[in-house]
């Protein structure tokens, strides 16, 4: 059902993502003119807050958290909040939130940032308190599971009360402009689509490196470990965008029907395809850091790194690899896709006849960054400047475009702001479907599974490096080097 919603309400509305994130791209947002004059927004936890005590809250996260030139006037955008207490675990709290969310006249939106225990109890709340109705549409942050029977409960437990066409499964990486871009770049250009395919592409790689450490999510990370905290949603959206076909349009529909074919295709991970690691005691900029059991206070067999040789089993891909890898501690905070071009077919600047002198040739590449730096990079052979006596000289030199040069006077946004706009508004594009959800932990499943029959203990690699020597081996034996 196609409406605007006038009313949103954050569940986890004093948490951590709530300060960081959501209130302040509803903040900016509110500050760019984009939320409706009417739009309220009323935020519940378990924490005893007044309406003026939630207020005050807002505003102390706000000023840690949006820089003072996206405020716009903090006092209208603190003005749309208000705030009920809650106990999700019994029904009894529930009639008193549907009080205080009022009847929206155009409809509801909800945001669901809760432990995962608690999205069932929720979801029960709410159908009692008849704020599950047909003007209602929700949102769930991950993790939505833990492996693809529990996703599957969630699942079903939020499709018992919303249609598929009412839920909206956060994956933030959609919300990055950068990430939005990748699907501009391959298909609103010419260029690139045609050698988009096994015969013009050697393999891809993608890395999520993170410099932070547990960042105090201790119970939490320990459970989940790198490969469900970051690859199971993260990377393989961001594979599936790059290995996606051309949809018909960019509507919701047409963008998550390719994705899913993606992930449906990829190929069961087999043993020496992965490699997990684990971070020790290090430095990082020069500063010294903690080792993942110190850090846990105790020894623990969760994965903080891994590297995955993955393949997507389908004709344009056919013999492909992408290479993935991401890990907490790692020396720099870089997302990156990395597009290896083959070789030429045939040089004609090398063998004894040509004037090349054997001049060197190195295939083309794309680099894309994500994040922090949003670029893209392409790699072009050149001829060195000079009369050539000794025969022309080759050298690789970027084409590159710094998105922020490209387009200055845009804001940087928190891709909350895009996702929670979305929400708002009904657009379920940047959301993901329940097939593919339940594709990825399908795949997840499979390598977790292959981990535990070989009893696969994660190697240990000192902060600041870019993982166990082990992830350097596993392109290596393929004569592909990581790109840093
Ligand atoms: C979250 C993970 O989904 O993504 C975190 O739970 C991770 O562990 C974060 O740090 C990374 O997001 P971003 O936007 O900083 O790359």
């Amino acid at each position: 059902m196609n409406f605007t919603a006038d009313r949103l309400l954050l569940f986890g509305a004093t948490g951590d993502l709530s300060q960081r994130m959501l209130l302040p791209s509803l903040c900016a947002l509110d500050a760019d003119g984009l939320l409706g004059p009417h739009v309220r927004i009323i935020g519940t936890a378990r924490s005893e807050f007044s309406d003026g005590e939630f207020r005050n809250f807002a505003r102390a996260a706000l000023e840690k958290f949006l820089p003072a030139d996206r405020r716009g006037s903090m006092a209208s955008f603190l003005n749309r909040l208000s705030y009920q207490k809650l106990d999700a675990t019994t029904l009894d709290g529930f009639d008193d939130l549907a009080v205080k969310v009022g009847k929206p006249e155009h409809g509801l939106a909800i945001f669901l940032s809760t432990a995962p225990s608690l999205f069932e109890p929720t979801i029960a709340g709410l159908q009692h308190a008849g704020l599950a109705t047909g003007n209602v549409r929700i949102g769930l942050e991950k993790p939505l599971g833990t492996d693809l029977a529990s996703s599957r409960e969630i699942n079903d437990a939020v499709a018992s009360a919303f249609s598929e066409s009412r839920i909206y499964r956060i994956d933030h990486y959609l919300g990055k402009e950068t990430v939005q871009n990748l699907l501009a770049l391959r298909f609103a250009n010419i260029l690139f689509e045609p050698l988009w395919n096994a015969a013009h592409i050697d393999h891809v790689q993608i890395t999520v490196a993170e410099t932070v450490g547990l960042e105090g999510r201790v119970a939490f990370y320990d459970d989940a470990g790198a490969i469900r905290d970051m690859v199971q949603n993260h990377m393989l959206q961001l594979l599936a965008l790059v290995a996606m076909e051309p949809p018909g349009s960019f509507d919701a529909t047409s963008v998550r029907d390719e994705k899913v074919k993606v992930l449906r295709s990829l190929r069961e991970v087999e043993i020496g395809e992965t490699v997990t690691g684990q971070y020790r005691a290090g430095a990082i900029s020069g500063k010294a850091v903690p080792g993942y059991d110190e850090e846990l206070e105790k020894a623990s067999n969760t994965e903080t790194f891994v590297a995955i040789k993955a393949h997507v089993d389908n004709w344009r891909w056919k013999g492909v690899p992408f290479y993935l890898r991401t890990g907490k501690r790692l020396p720099e905070r870089v997302t990156e896709i990395v597009v290896q071009f083959r070789r030429v077919p045939h040089s004609i600047f090398a063998g004894p006849k040509s004037k090349g002198g054997g001049a060197k040739m190195i295939p083309n590449r794309l680099v894309i960054g994500i994040q922090p730096k949003e670029n893209i990079s392409l790699s072009l052979m050149a001829k060195v400047p000079g009369l050539d006596r000794d025969g022309i000289r080759l050298r690789s030199v970027p084409l590159d475009i710094a998105m922020p040069d490209a387009f200055t006077g845009t804001h940087n946004r928190i891709a909350y702001e895009r996702l929670l706009l979305d929400l708002i508004e009904g657009d379920q594009t940047l959301f993901v479907r329940r097939d593919e959800v339940e594709a990825q932990w399908e795949w997840i499943d499979g390598i977790r599974a292959l981990w535990a029959e070989q009893g696969l203990e994660p190697k240990t690699y000192t902060a600041g490096s870019w993982g166990p020597s082990a992830a350097i081996a596993l392109a290596e034996r393929d004569g592909v080097t990581w790109h840093e």
